[in-house]
């Protein structure tokens, strides 16, 4: 199938796509380089979690996103590389450049022991080795598991022994900003209570002293150069895991969602593609780390199966000023630009001088991605960052899901503020009430359910067939349940109001309520805790903490210092609380559950909505809380 370029050719899609979701992905997946085709494209069952895509095929996903395309773009620039510091020189590979350097990687993993189907663990910088070093791993059947940078040690160790990795990919240090954020002592400090990762390969980025423990840690650049060119690609089954990716939930430690090859292959591309519909000549930038799902599917994989020219940055938004972004687009005549609502808020808060210093005009397509974009950053971006003529992609998904879900496609379906219009061929969405049944008709507001199967759904979670079964088809039987609600317009149309679950977006990283509480809650002095989400002007959510103590600490700041402190220290500073509130007691059911309803909304200031509060086992807690909210 060619790529959708009309309204008609999009509902023709989606609807052969519904009535023969065989032939439809079939037929698209005959593009790809194949050792071997699929026996059949779909088999098994979404209550029974067997489902299976491309059963029988065999294929190598760093061939389909380099050789393929080597006879007819080879010296086509697939990546380039723009540095924290905008004086660094801009680095640039050919498709030609980036298959010989993800060769040496694959060959400096394996001259390092890594076999088909050992996990290999990045913990790094936004440098190229990142991306080369992920696709490496495919080249050689070898599962990655990228830990964003921003994590701490602890969170870092966790997703290695839980994973079993046997090696680990860091660099020195990285670049943000004015600061070096010094990745290989964290790393250090999480090898050290991972017995099974026996080596660890060092990148140099930004030449600070590092310890190099010996017969454990060598440096890439040495590894490097004792390695061989070439590297055959391995032949891999359809359905064989291609990486792994913790992400936060509800309840416990992040859960490794695991994404097989054939079937997340054709959903990159095919997302990417239709989506963003970027042309030959087109320059393409997603802003995200690689440390997140957006970074897999839209800096990596899409781009690069589509044979698109796809921009790695490695700075902050903000510095040298406000203006990098768009400083940015201008020097590489950025054309498709994707990115968080955060960053749009963020920068729409600095005033306008920093845009319009710029000429933004190469600028086509926009797209955001993260969390649900409010309308007034929505306009902003519309207005002043796309001058009125580009259209923005409002494209929601999430990790699990591999790629985009629900969005319109830039300049052929109908954008509208605030919302992501429409299901992506493959995807049949439905909302759900209360009591689980499914809203017909429009308009309706419920949870975002996805009724069947596509081919870039997670396989489940690592290790956890179970939890996976519990978390997302359990609540809604025979549907994947996304913990998202969303509203339908009366045309039908989506708009995602956010999680219904106890996830928070904070900044558009997901981060579990438990998950901090389980990290405050290991502070001596603390007896229990309760976290939940409100609103935040430019992250979206903020973290607000109730705690309650032992005693009264005697310095009541400092003592929330220490708090924020750890929870950075156990999971990474993006997890650090907004606010604390201290408090005797918690709102309780009278069978002990926390009612997390009345903290929300006393978060949100929102405590003539409190509802009726004399059922609780201890009602007076109540006023305290809202008083002791005041002062926060
Ligand atoms: O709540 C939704 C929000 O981000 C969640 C998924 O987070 P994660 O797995 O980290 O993936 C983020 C990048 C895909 C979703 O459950 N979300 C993502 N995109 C949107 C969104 N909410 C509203 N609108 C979006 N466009």
């Amino acid at each position: 199938m060619s790529r959708i370029r009309s309204m008609a050719e999009y509902e023709k899609a989606h609807k052969e796509s519904m009535d023969n979701q065989e032939k439809f992905w079939g037929d698209y997946a005959e593009q790809f380089t194949w050792h071997k085709k699929w026996d059949k494209v779909y088999s098994g069952d979404l209550n029974k979690l067997d489902y299976k895509w491309f059963e029988g095929a065999k294929l190598n996903m760093s061939e389909n996103c380099l050789d393929r395309h080597l006879a007819t773009k080879g010296d086509k620039t697939a990546l380039i590389f723009e540095a924290n510091d905008p004086k660094e020189d801009v680095k640039r590979y050919t498709y030609k450049e980036l298959h010989h350097e993800v060769n040496k990687f694959a060959n400096v993993l394996k001259d390092q022991g890594v076999k088909k189907g050992d996990i290999v663990t990045f913990y790094m910088g936004m440098v190229p080795e990142l991306l080369i070093g992920i696709v490496a791993c495919t080249r050689i059947g070898a599962i990655h598991s990228v830990v964003f940078g921003g994590f701490s040690a602890v969170a870092l160790s966790d997703r290695m022994i839980d994973a079993e990795s046997k090696i680990l990919i860091t660099n020195d240090g990285s670049y943000r900003g004015t600061k070096i954020i010094p990745l290989k002592e964290t790393a250090d400090e999480a090898v050290a209570k991972c017995p099974t990762v026996k080596s660890v390969i060092v990148c140099k980025r930004t030449g600070n002293d590092v310890n190099m423990a010996s017969g454990r840690d060598v440096w890439y650049h040495d590894a490097y150069n004792k390695a061989a060119d070439n590297c055959a690609p391995e032949s891999m089954d359809s359905e064989d895991p291609l990486f792994i990716l913790y992400t936060s939930g509800s309840t416990g430690k992040p859960k490794g969602q695991v994404h097989t090859t054939a079937g997340y292959m054709n959903w990159a591309k095919f997302t990417f593609e239709n989506v963003f519909q970027v042309e030959e000549n087109d320059m393409y930038w997603c802003t995200a780390d690689i440390g997140w799902v957006t970074g897999h599917t839209y800096i990596t994989y899409g781009p690069l199966l589509s044979g698109a020219t796809t921009i790695m940055f490695e700075g902050v938004p903000t510095w040298p000023d406000a203006g990098r972004f768009w400083e940015v687009c201008d020097k590489h005549k950025v054309t498709h630009f994707y990115t968080a609502p955060t960053a749009i808020r963020a920068l729409q808060a600095q005033g306008l001088e920093h845009v319009t210093k710029h000429s933004l005009a190469t600028l086509k397509v926009l797209g955001t991605v993260g969390e649900p974009i409010n309308e007034e950053a929505w306009e902003w971006y519309y207005k002043n960052i796309g001058k009125e003529k580009c259209p923005i992609a409002d494209t929601w998904w999430q990790t699990e899901t591999g790629g985009i879900m629900i969005s319109n496609l830039a300049g052929v379906t109908p954008h509208k503020t605030s919302f992501a219009t429409r299901p992506l061929p493959g995807v049949e969405p439905s909302l759900v009430d209360a009591d689980g049944k499914e809203i017909k008709g429009n308009p309706a507001d419920g949870n975002l359910c996805i009724n069947r199967h596509w081919p870039g759904m997670t396989r489940g979670i690592w290790g956890d067939m179970d939890r996976f079964r519990q978390t997302y088809f359990t609540t809604y039987p025979g549907k994947y349940f996304t913990g998202d609600g969303a509203k339908r317009d009366e045309n039908g149309l989506y708009r995602i109001t956010g999680r219904v679950d106890d996830v928070i977006n904070v900044s558009g990283h997901r981060i579990g309520t438990a998950e901090v509480e389980d990290a405050l809650n290991q502070h001596e002095k603390v007896v229990e805790s309760a976290v939940v989400g409100y609103p935040h002007e430019i992250k979206g959510a903020g973290i607000y903490a109730y705690v309650i103590c032992t005693e009264k600490p005697a310095d009541i700041n400092a003592f929330k210092k220490e708090l924020a402190q750890l929870v950075t220290k156990l999971i990474g500073p993006i997890a650090r609380p907004d606010k604390i509130q201290m408090s005797s007691g918690l709102p309780k059911t009278r069978s002990g559950k926390i009612m997390r309803r009345i903290l929300r909304k006393v978060a949100e200031g929102e405590n003539d909505k409190l509802g009726d509060i004399s059922t609780l086992l201890n009602p007076d807690v109540v006023a305290e809380i809202i008083e002791g909210a005041k002062k926060i």
